[in-house]
């Protein structure tokens, strides 16, 4: 069982990440091209929130994550919408020879990367599963995050990256995968609820095609 497992079940039950989604949909509606996109790839889903907020330009999306449990959600919500989606359990460093190749026109993972300690080949993996031409959008706290993870349940040994994610290092394994059209959009200003009340905390937002 992950952390993520427990936090399944209530998940969604969070009007943050309920705000985060809506904000984060539109943020990726104004800066990928969903124009002849067939099939999408959400890397780290959780329960689904961002593919069905996107829904509309997604002909045929495939959820995976490591969590069975938000899998278990995301297929709950699929059978709900009546999508003819799938939904994968799968690491999203798993070894190359395992990683299918072009089968998606967009993938997009939020709040993900810094739970992945082999980012290089996470991102190669991305490059691998992407058509010729597709795009990649990718949203995580950037370095120096360190506010963000607290408490016991985050000691997780899974979570490297847990201040956030070194903006440089991403760009040169992005580019060291075949990505081209690197591009840094301004950062996604978010709340969310603690102990303490509403906390700001920014996500960086950046789009590469292959
Ligand atoms: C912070 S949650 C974000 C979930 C979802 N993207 C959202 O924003 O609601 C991180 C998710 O990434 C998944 N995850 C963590 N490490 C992973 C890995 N190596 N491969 C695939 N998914 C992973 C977790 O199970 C969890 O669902």
């Amino acid at each position: 069982m992950s952390i993520f497992d427990d936090m399944a079940h209530t998940w969604d039950d969070k009007p943050d990440r309920e705000e985060r989604t809506r904000v984060v949909a539109a943020r990726l509606r104004e800066v990928l091209d969903f124009d002849g996109v067939e099939a999408g790839l959400e890397y780290g889903c959780g329960t689904g929130q961002l593919s069905f907020a996107l829904a509309d330009v997604l002909p045929h999306c495939l959820l995976v994550d490591t969590s069975l449990e938000m899998l278990k959600a995301a297929e709950r919500g699929i059978a709900e919408r009546a999508l003819p989606w799938d939904t994968e359990w799968r690491n999203l460093a798993a070894q190359a020879t395992d990683h299918p190749d072009d089968i998606t026109d967009v993938l997009f993972c939020l709040q993900v990367l810094h739970h992945v300690d082999d980012l290089k080949t996470t991102v190669e993996n991305m490059a691998r599963a992407l058509r010729p031409g597709g795009q990649v959008a990718l949203m995580d706290l950037p370095k120096g995050s360190s506010g963000f993870h607290h408490g016991p349940g985050h000691d997780h040994a899974d979570n490297p990256h847990l201040d956030g994610l070194d903006k440089e290092e991403l760009e040169q394994l992005l580019r060291g995968a075949g990505f081209g059209d690197i591009a840094w959009h301004d950062n996604i200003e978010l709340e969310r609820e603690t102990d303490d009340g509403k906390v700001p905390y920014s996500l960086f937002l950046v789009t590469a095609r292959i």
